[in-house]
């Protein structure tokens, strides 16, 4: 689930690795650790807290070690506490491992080796997988072999980086759901969860696939697959600068990426659209543009931000494209049992391009022969390599466990999917050369809107110790209104809800009195006035309401207790522009609250297990 990070060379690994922590901190985490093998000795130092604790704690060790291996971990099987961090240990405490997924056997497993005598002191998955390895390097000598025996054995999903005291001139790290890549230095070499741990030392990278295994020394490494064939891998060159991960001034990753977004929506329009042609030209489509305008049906699959993403998607492909489209949350759909033709288009939308729902979703679809589509931020990512064809939204890292930065850069490519798709049927080249010209504008407009950041900081100021909030949007905003929830319960921990403002009558109405504040997505587009008659039923019921309006809507100033007004564009992309002033709002609140906006206690980055 979490951060893996190991180093093997000739400096002293301490603090590399907490540095490589430090960068991986952004996916979230409740534990963090270190196992270190200098001359014939070992050491692991573990804490339930930050890893700002574990440097502490390390500093006055004066530890110096050319091997080792660090972990932050985002519990599922066990409490968060000193024990059931990682790395884990065998009785010996020379074998260590570190592990991000879930080893779903692990209780049968445990139960085979406790009648082999085997003694576990934590609660964890993890700890059992490290003495499967320990009972097969008992009888097999040899560390990879004895991983490739032990994982073997296991169900479940796991990125695993291990190191053993009789063997100290390798960290051996394996594959299976959960992301890992290699770090190639000079004379050095890095493994990671994720290339952000890496990127201050090299940005030679190789991506280890599911089922593979790989022996990192400190000057060459030998990637296998389970049936131990060894493979050629490529190395890859990133090109992440380093002050794009960090805080870049701000007070929050959060505020930072919400700021970036007039950026960042550029970024994932640029080199895109072809205004003469009045269409959308998308690389990581190329070839694939027929069938899917021939798709007898959409079906986007996704979890969370991307699946209200997803959300506003529909609207979009539906309205301008005629083709049927369908929403599944990720998690449903691959459990349940999906009816999918081969003419069907699956689109697959995630951030990190990890989450576990939606990878096995894609899968899943593959199966039954789909065409499946990726859009996703993070390169190299398993979705991204998994799907037929895709798109990137080239946001940029988004370290805030709050997504929002890639909720607009998922929609702006999502609007250039449409427009491709849309001018392959039934769109003109005027009105597809209107849609660019609008397109060609986010990044303004957003900026316009974040100019409105202190007025939106002084309208939470008011509200940020309200228990309930309500959200209200219709058509296209309706999944902005969902979104807004989304944001305000991740970081404030307010109990929030997102509605169809019409549903409201249905049920929500009852909550309405005059200590519940109303936020109404109400800008003037096709269903304006009806919304108009929804904030009157609030009024009614003396609920405080902030609207978010058109800038030249005049009147609903008169109607609600606040407004933020945002430029006017077409109906298809204005979530794209709703959905900042949403995601200050949350920001502020969380901020008064004095809460851990970039990390909220529960939540994680990437939800790389079920
Ligand atoms: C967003 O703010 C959330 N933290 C979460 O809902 C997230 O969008 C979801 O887990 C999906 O992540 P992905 O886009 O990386 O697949
Ligand atoms: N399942 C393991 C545990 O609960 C690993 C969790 C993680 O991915 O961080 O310890």
């Amino acid at each position: 689930m979490c951060g893996i990070v190991g180093y093997i060379g000739p400096k002293n690994c301490v603090p590399i690795l907490i540095e490589g922590l430090k960068r991986l901190e952004y996916r979230g985490y409740d534990s963090a650790g270190i196992a270190l093998i200098y001359n014939d000795s070992s050491e692991v130092i573990k804490t339930k807290g930050k890893v700002d604790e574990l440097e502490k704690m390390i500093s006055n060790k004066n530890l110096i070690a050319n091997l080792g291996i660090g972990h932050t971990r985002w519990a599922t099987h066990g409490e968060p506490s000193m024990i059931n961090a990682h790395p884990h240990f065998n009785k010996e405490k020379n074998l260590f491992l570190i592990h991000n997924g879930i080893i779903e056997n692990y209780s049968t497993l445990k139960k085979i080796l406790e009648k082999e005598g085997y003694k576990f002191i934590s609660e964890t998955d993890t700890e059992v997988l490290v003495n499967l390895i320990d009972r097969y390097l008992k009888r097999k000598n040899n560390l990879s072999t004895a991983i490739r025996y032990a994982l073997n054995e296991v169900e479940g999903t796991y990125g695993i980086a291990v190191i053993y005291k009789n063997e100290p001139d390798k960290i051996v790290v394996a594959r299976k759901g959960s992301p890992l890549v290699l770090g190639i230095g000079e004379k050095e070499n890095f493994v990671a969860s994720d290339v952000n741990a890496l990127i201050t030392y090299t940005s030679q990278v190789v991506y280890l696939e599911d089922d593979e295994i790989a022996e990192v020394y400190s000057n060459r490494f030998v990637a296998k697959n389970i049936s131990d064939k060894e493979i050629i891998k490529e190395i890859h060159e990133v090109d992440i600068a380093i002050d794009e991960i960090s805080k870049g001034g701000y007070a929050h990753y959060m505020l930072k990426e919400i700021m970036e977004q007039p950026e960042s929506i550029f970024n994932s329009m640029r080199g895109r659209l072809l205004i003469d042609e009045g269409t959308a030209k998308l690389g990581g489509l190329h070839g694939f543009e027929d069938r899917i305008a021939n798709s007898e049906r959409i079906i986007i699959s996704a979890c969370g931000t991307s699946w209200h993403a997803g959300l506003v998607g529909e609207y979009m492909l539906e309205q301008y494209t005629g083709i049927p489209v369908e929403v599944e949350y990720a998690s449903e759909f691959r459990y349940r049992h999906p009816i999918i033709n081969s003419n069907d288009t699956l689109i697959f939308i995630s951030q990190s391009g990890e989450t576990a729902d939606t990878l096995a979703a894609l899968r899943e679809a593959k199966r039954k022969g789909a065409l499946c589509l990726g859009i996703c931020n993070v390169v190299g990512s398993s979705i991204a390599r998994e799907s037929d064809a895709g798109v990137y939204i080239h946001a940029g890292p988004e370290i805030g466990v709050a997504s929002t930065k890639a909720f607009t850069s998922q929609l702006v490519v999502l609007s250039l999917i449409t427009l491709l798709i849309a001018r392959k049927k039934q769109l003109s080249i005027i009105d597809g050369k209107r849609l660019i010209n609008e397109i060609q504008k986010l990044p303004e407009y957003a900026k316009k809107i974040l100019e409105l950041n202190k007025d939106i900081g002084k309208i939470a100021d008011k509200y940020f110790n309200a228990t309930n909030f309500l959200y209200l949007g219709r058509g296209y905003n309706f999944p902005v209104a969902l979104e807004g929830a989304l944001k305000l319960k991740e970081i404030s921990y307010i109990h929030a809800e997102g509605y169809p403002a019409a549903e409201m009558k249905h049920g929500p109405i009852a909550l309405i009195d005059d200590n519940m504040p109303v936020v109404f997505i109400a800008t003037k587009d096709a269903v304006y006035d009806k919304v108009i008659s929804n904030i009157e039923e609030v009024k009614a019921r003396k609920g405080k309401i902030i609207a978010v309006a058109s800038e030249d809507d005049n009147q609903i100033g008169k109607l609600v207790d606040h407004v933020i007004k945002i430029p006017k564009t077409v109906d298809m992309l204005t979530p794209i522009l709703s959905v900042i002033p949403l995601q200050l709002i949350a920001y502020h609140i969380a901020v008064k609250k004095g809460l851990n906006v970039d990390q909220p206690r529960n939540l994680a980055k990437s939800v790389t297990v079920e």
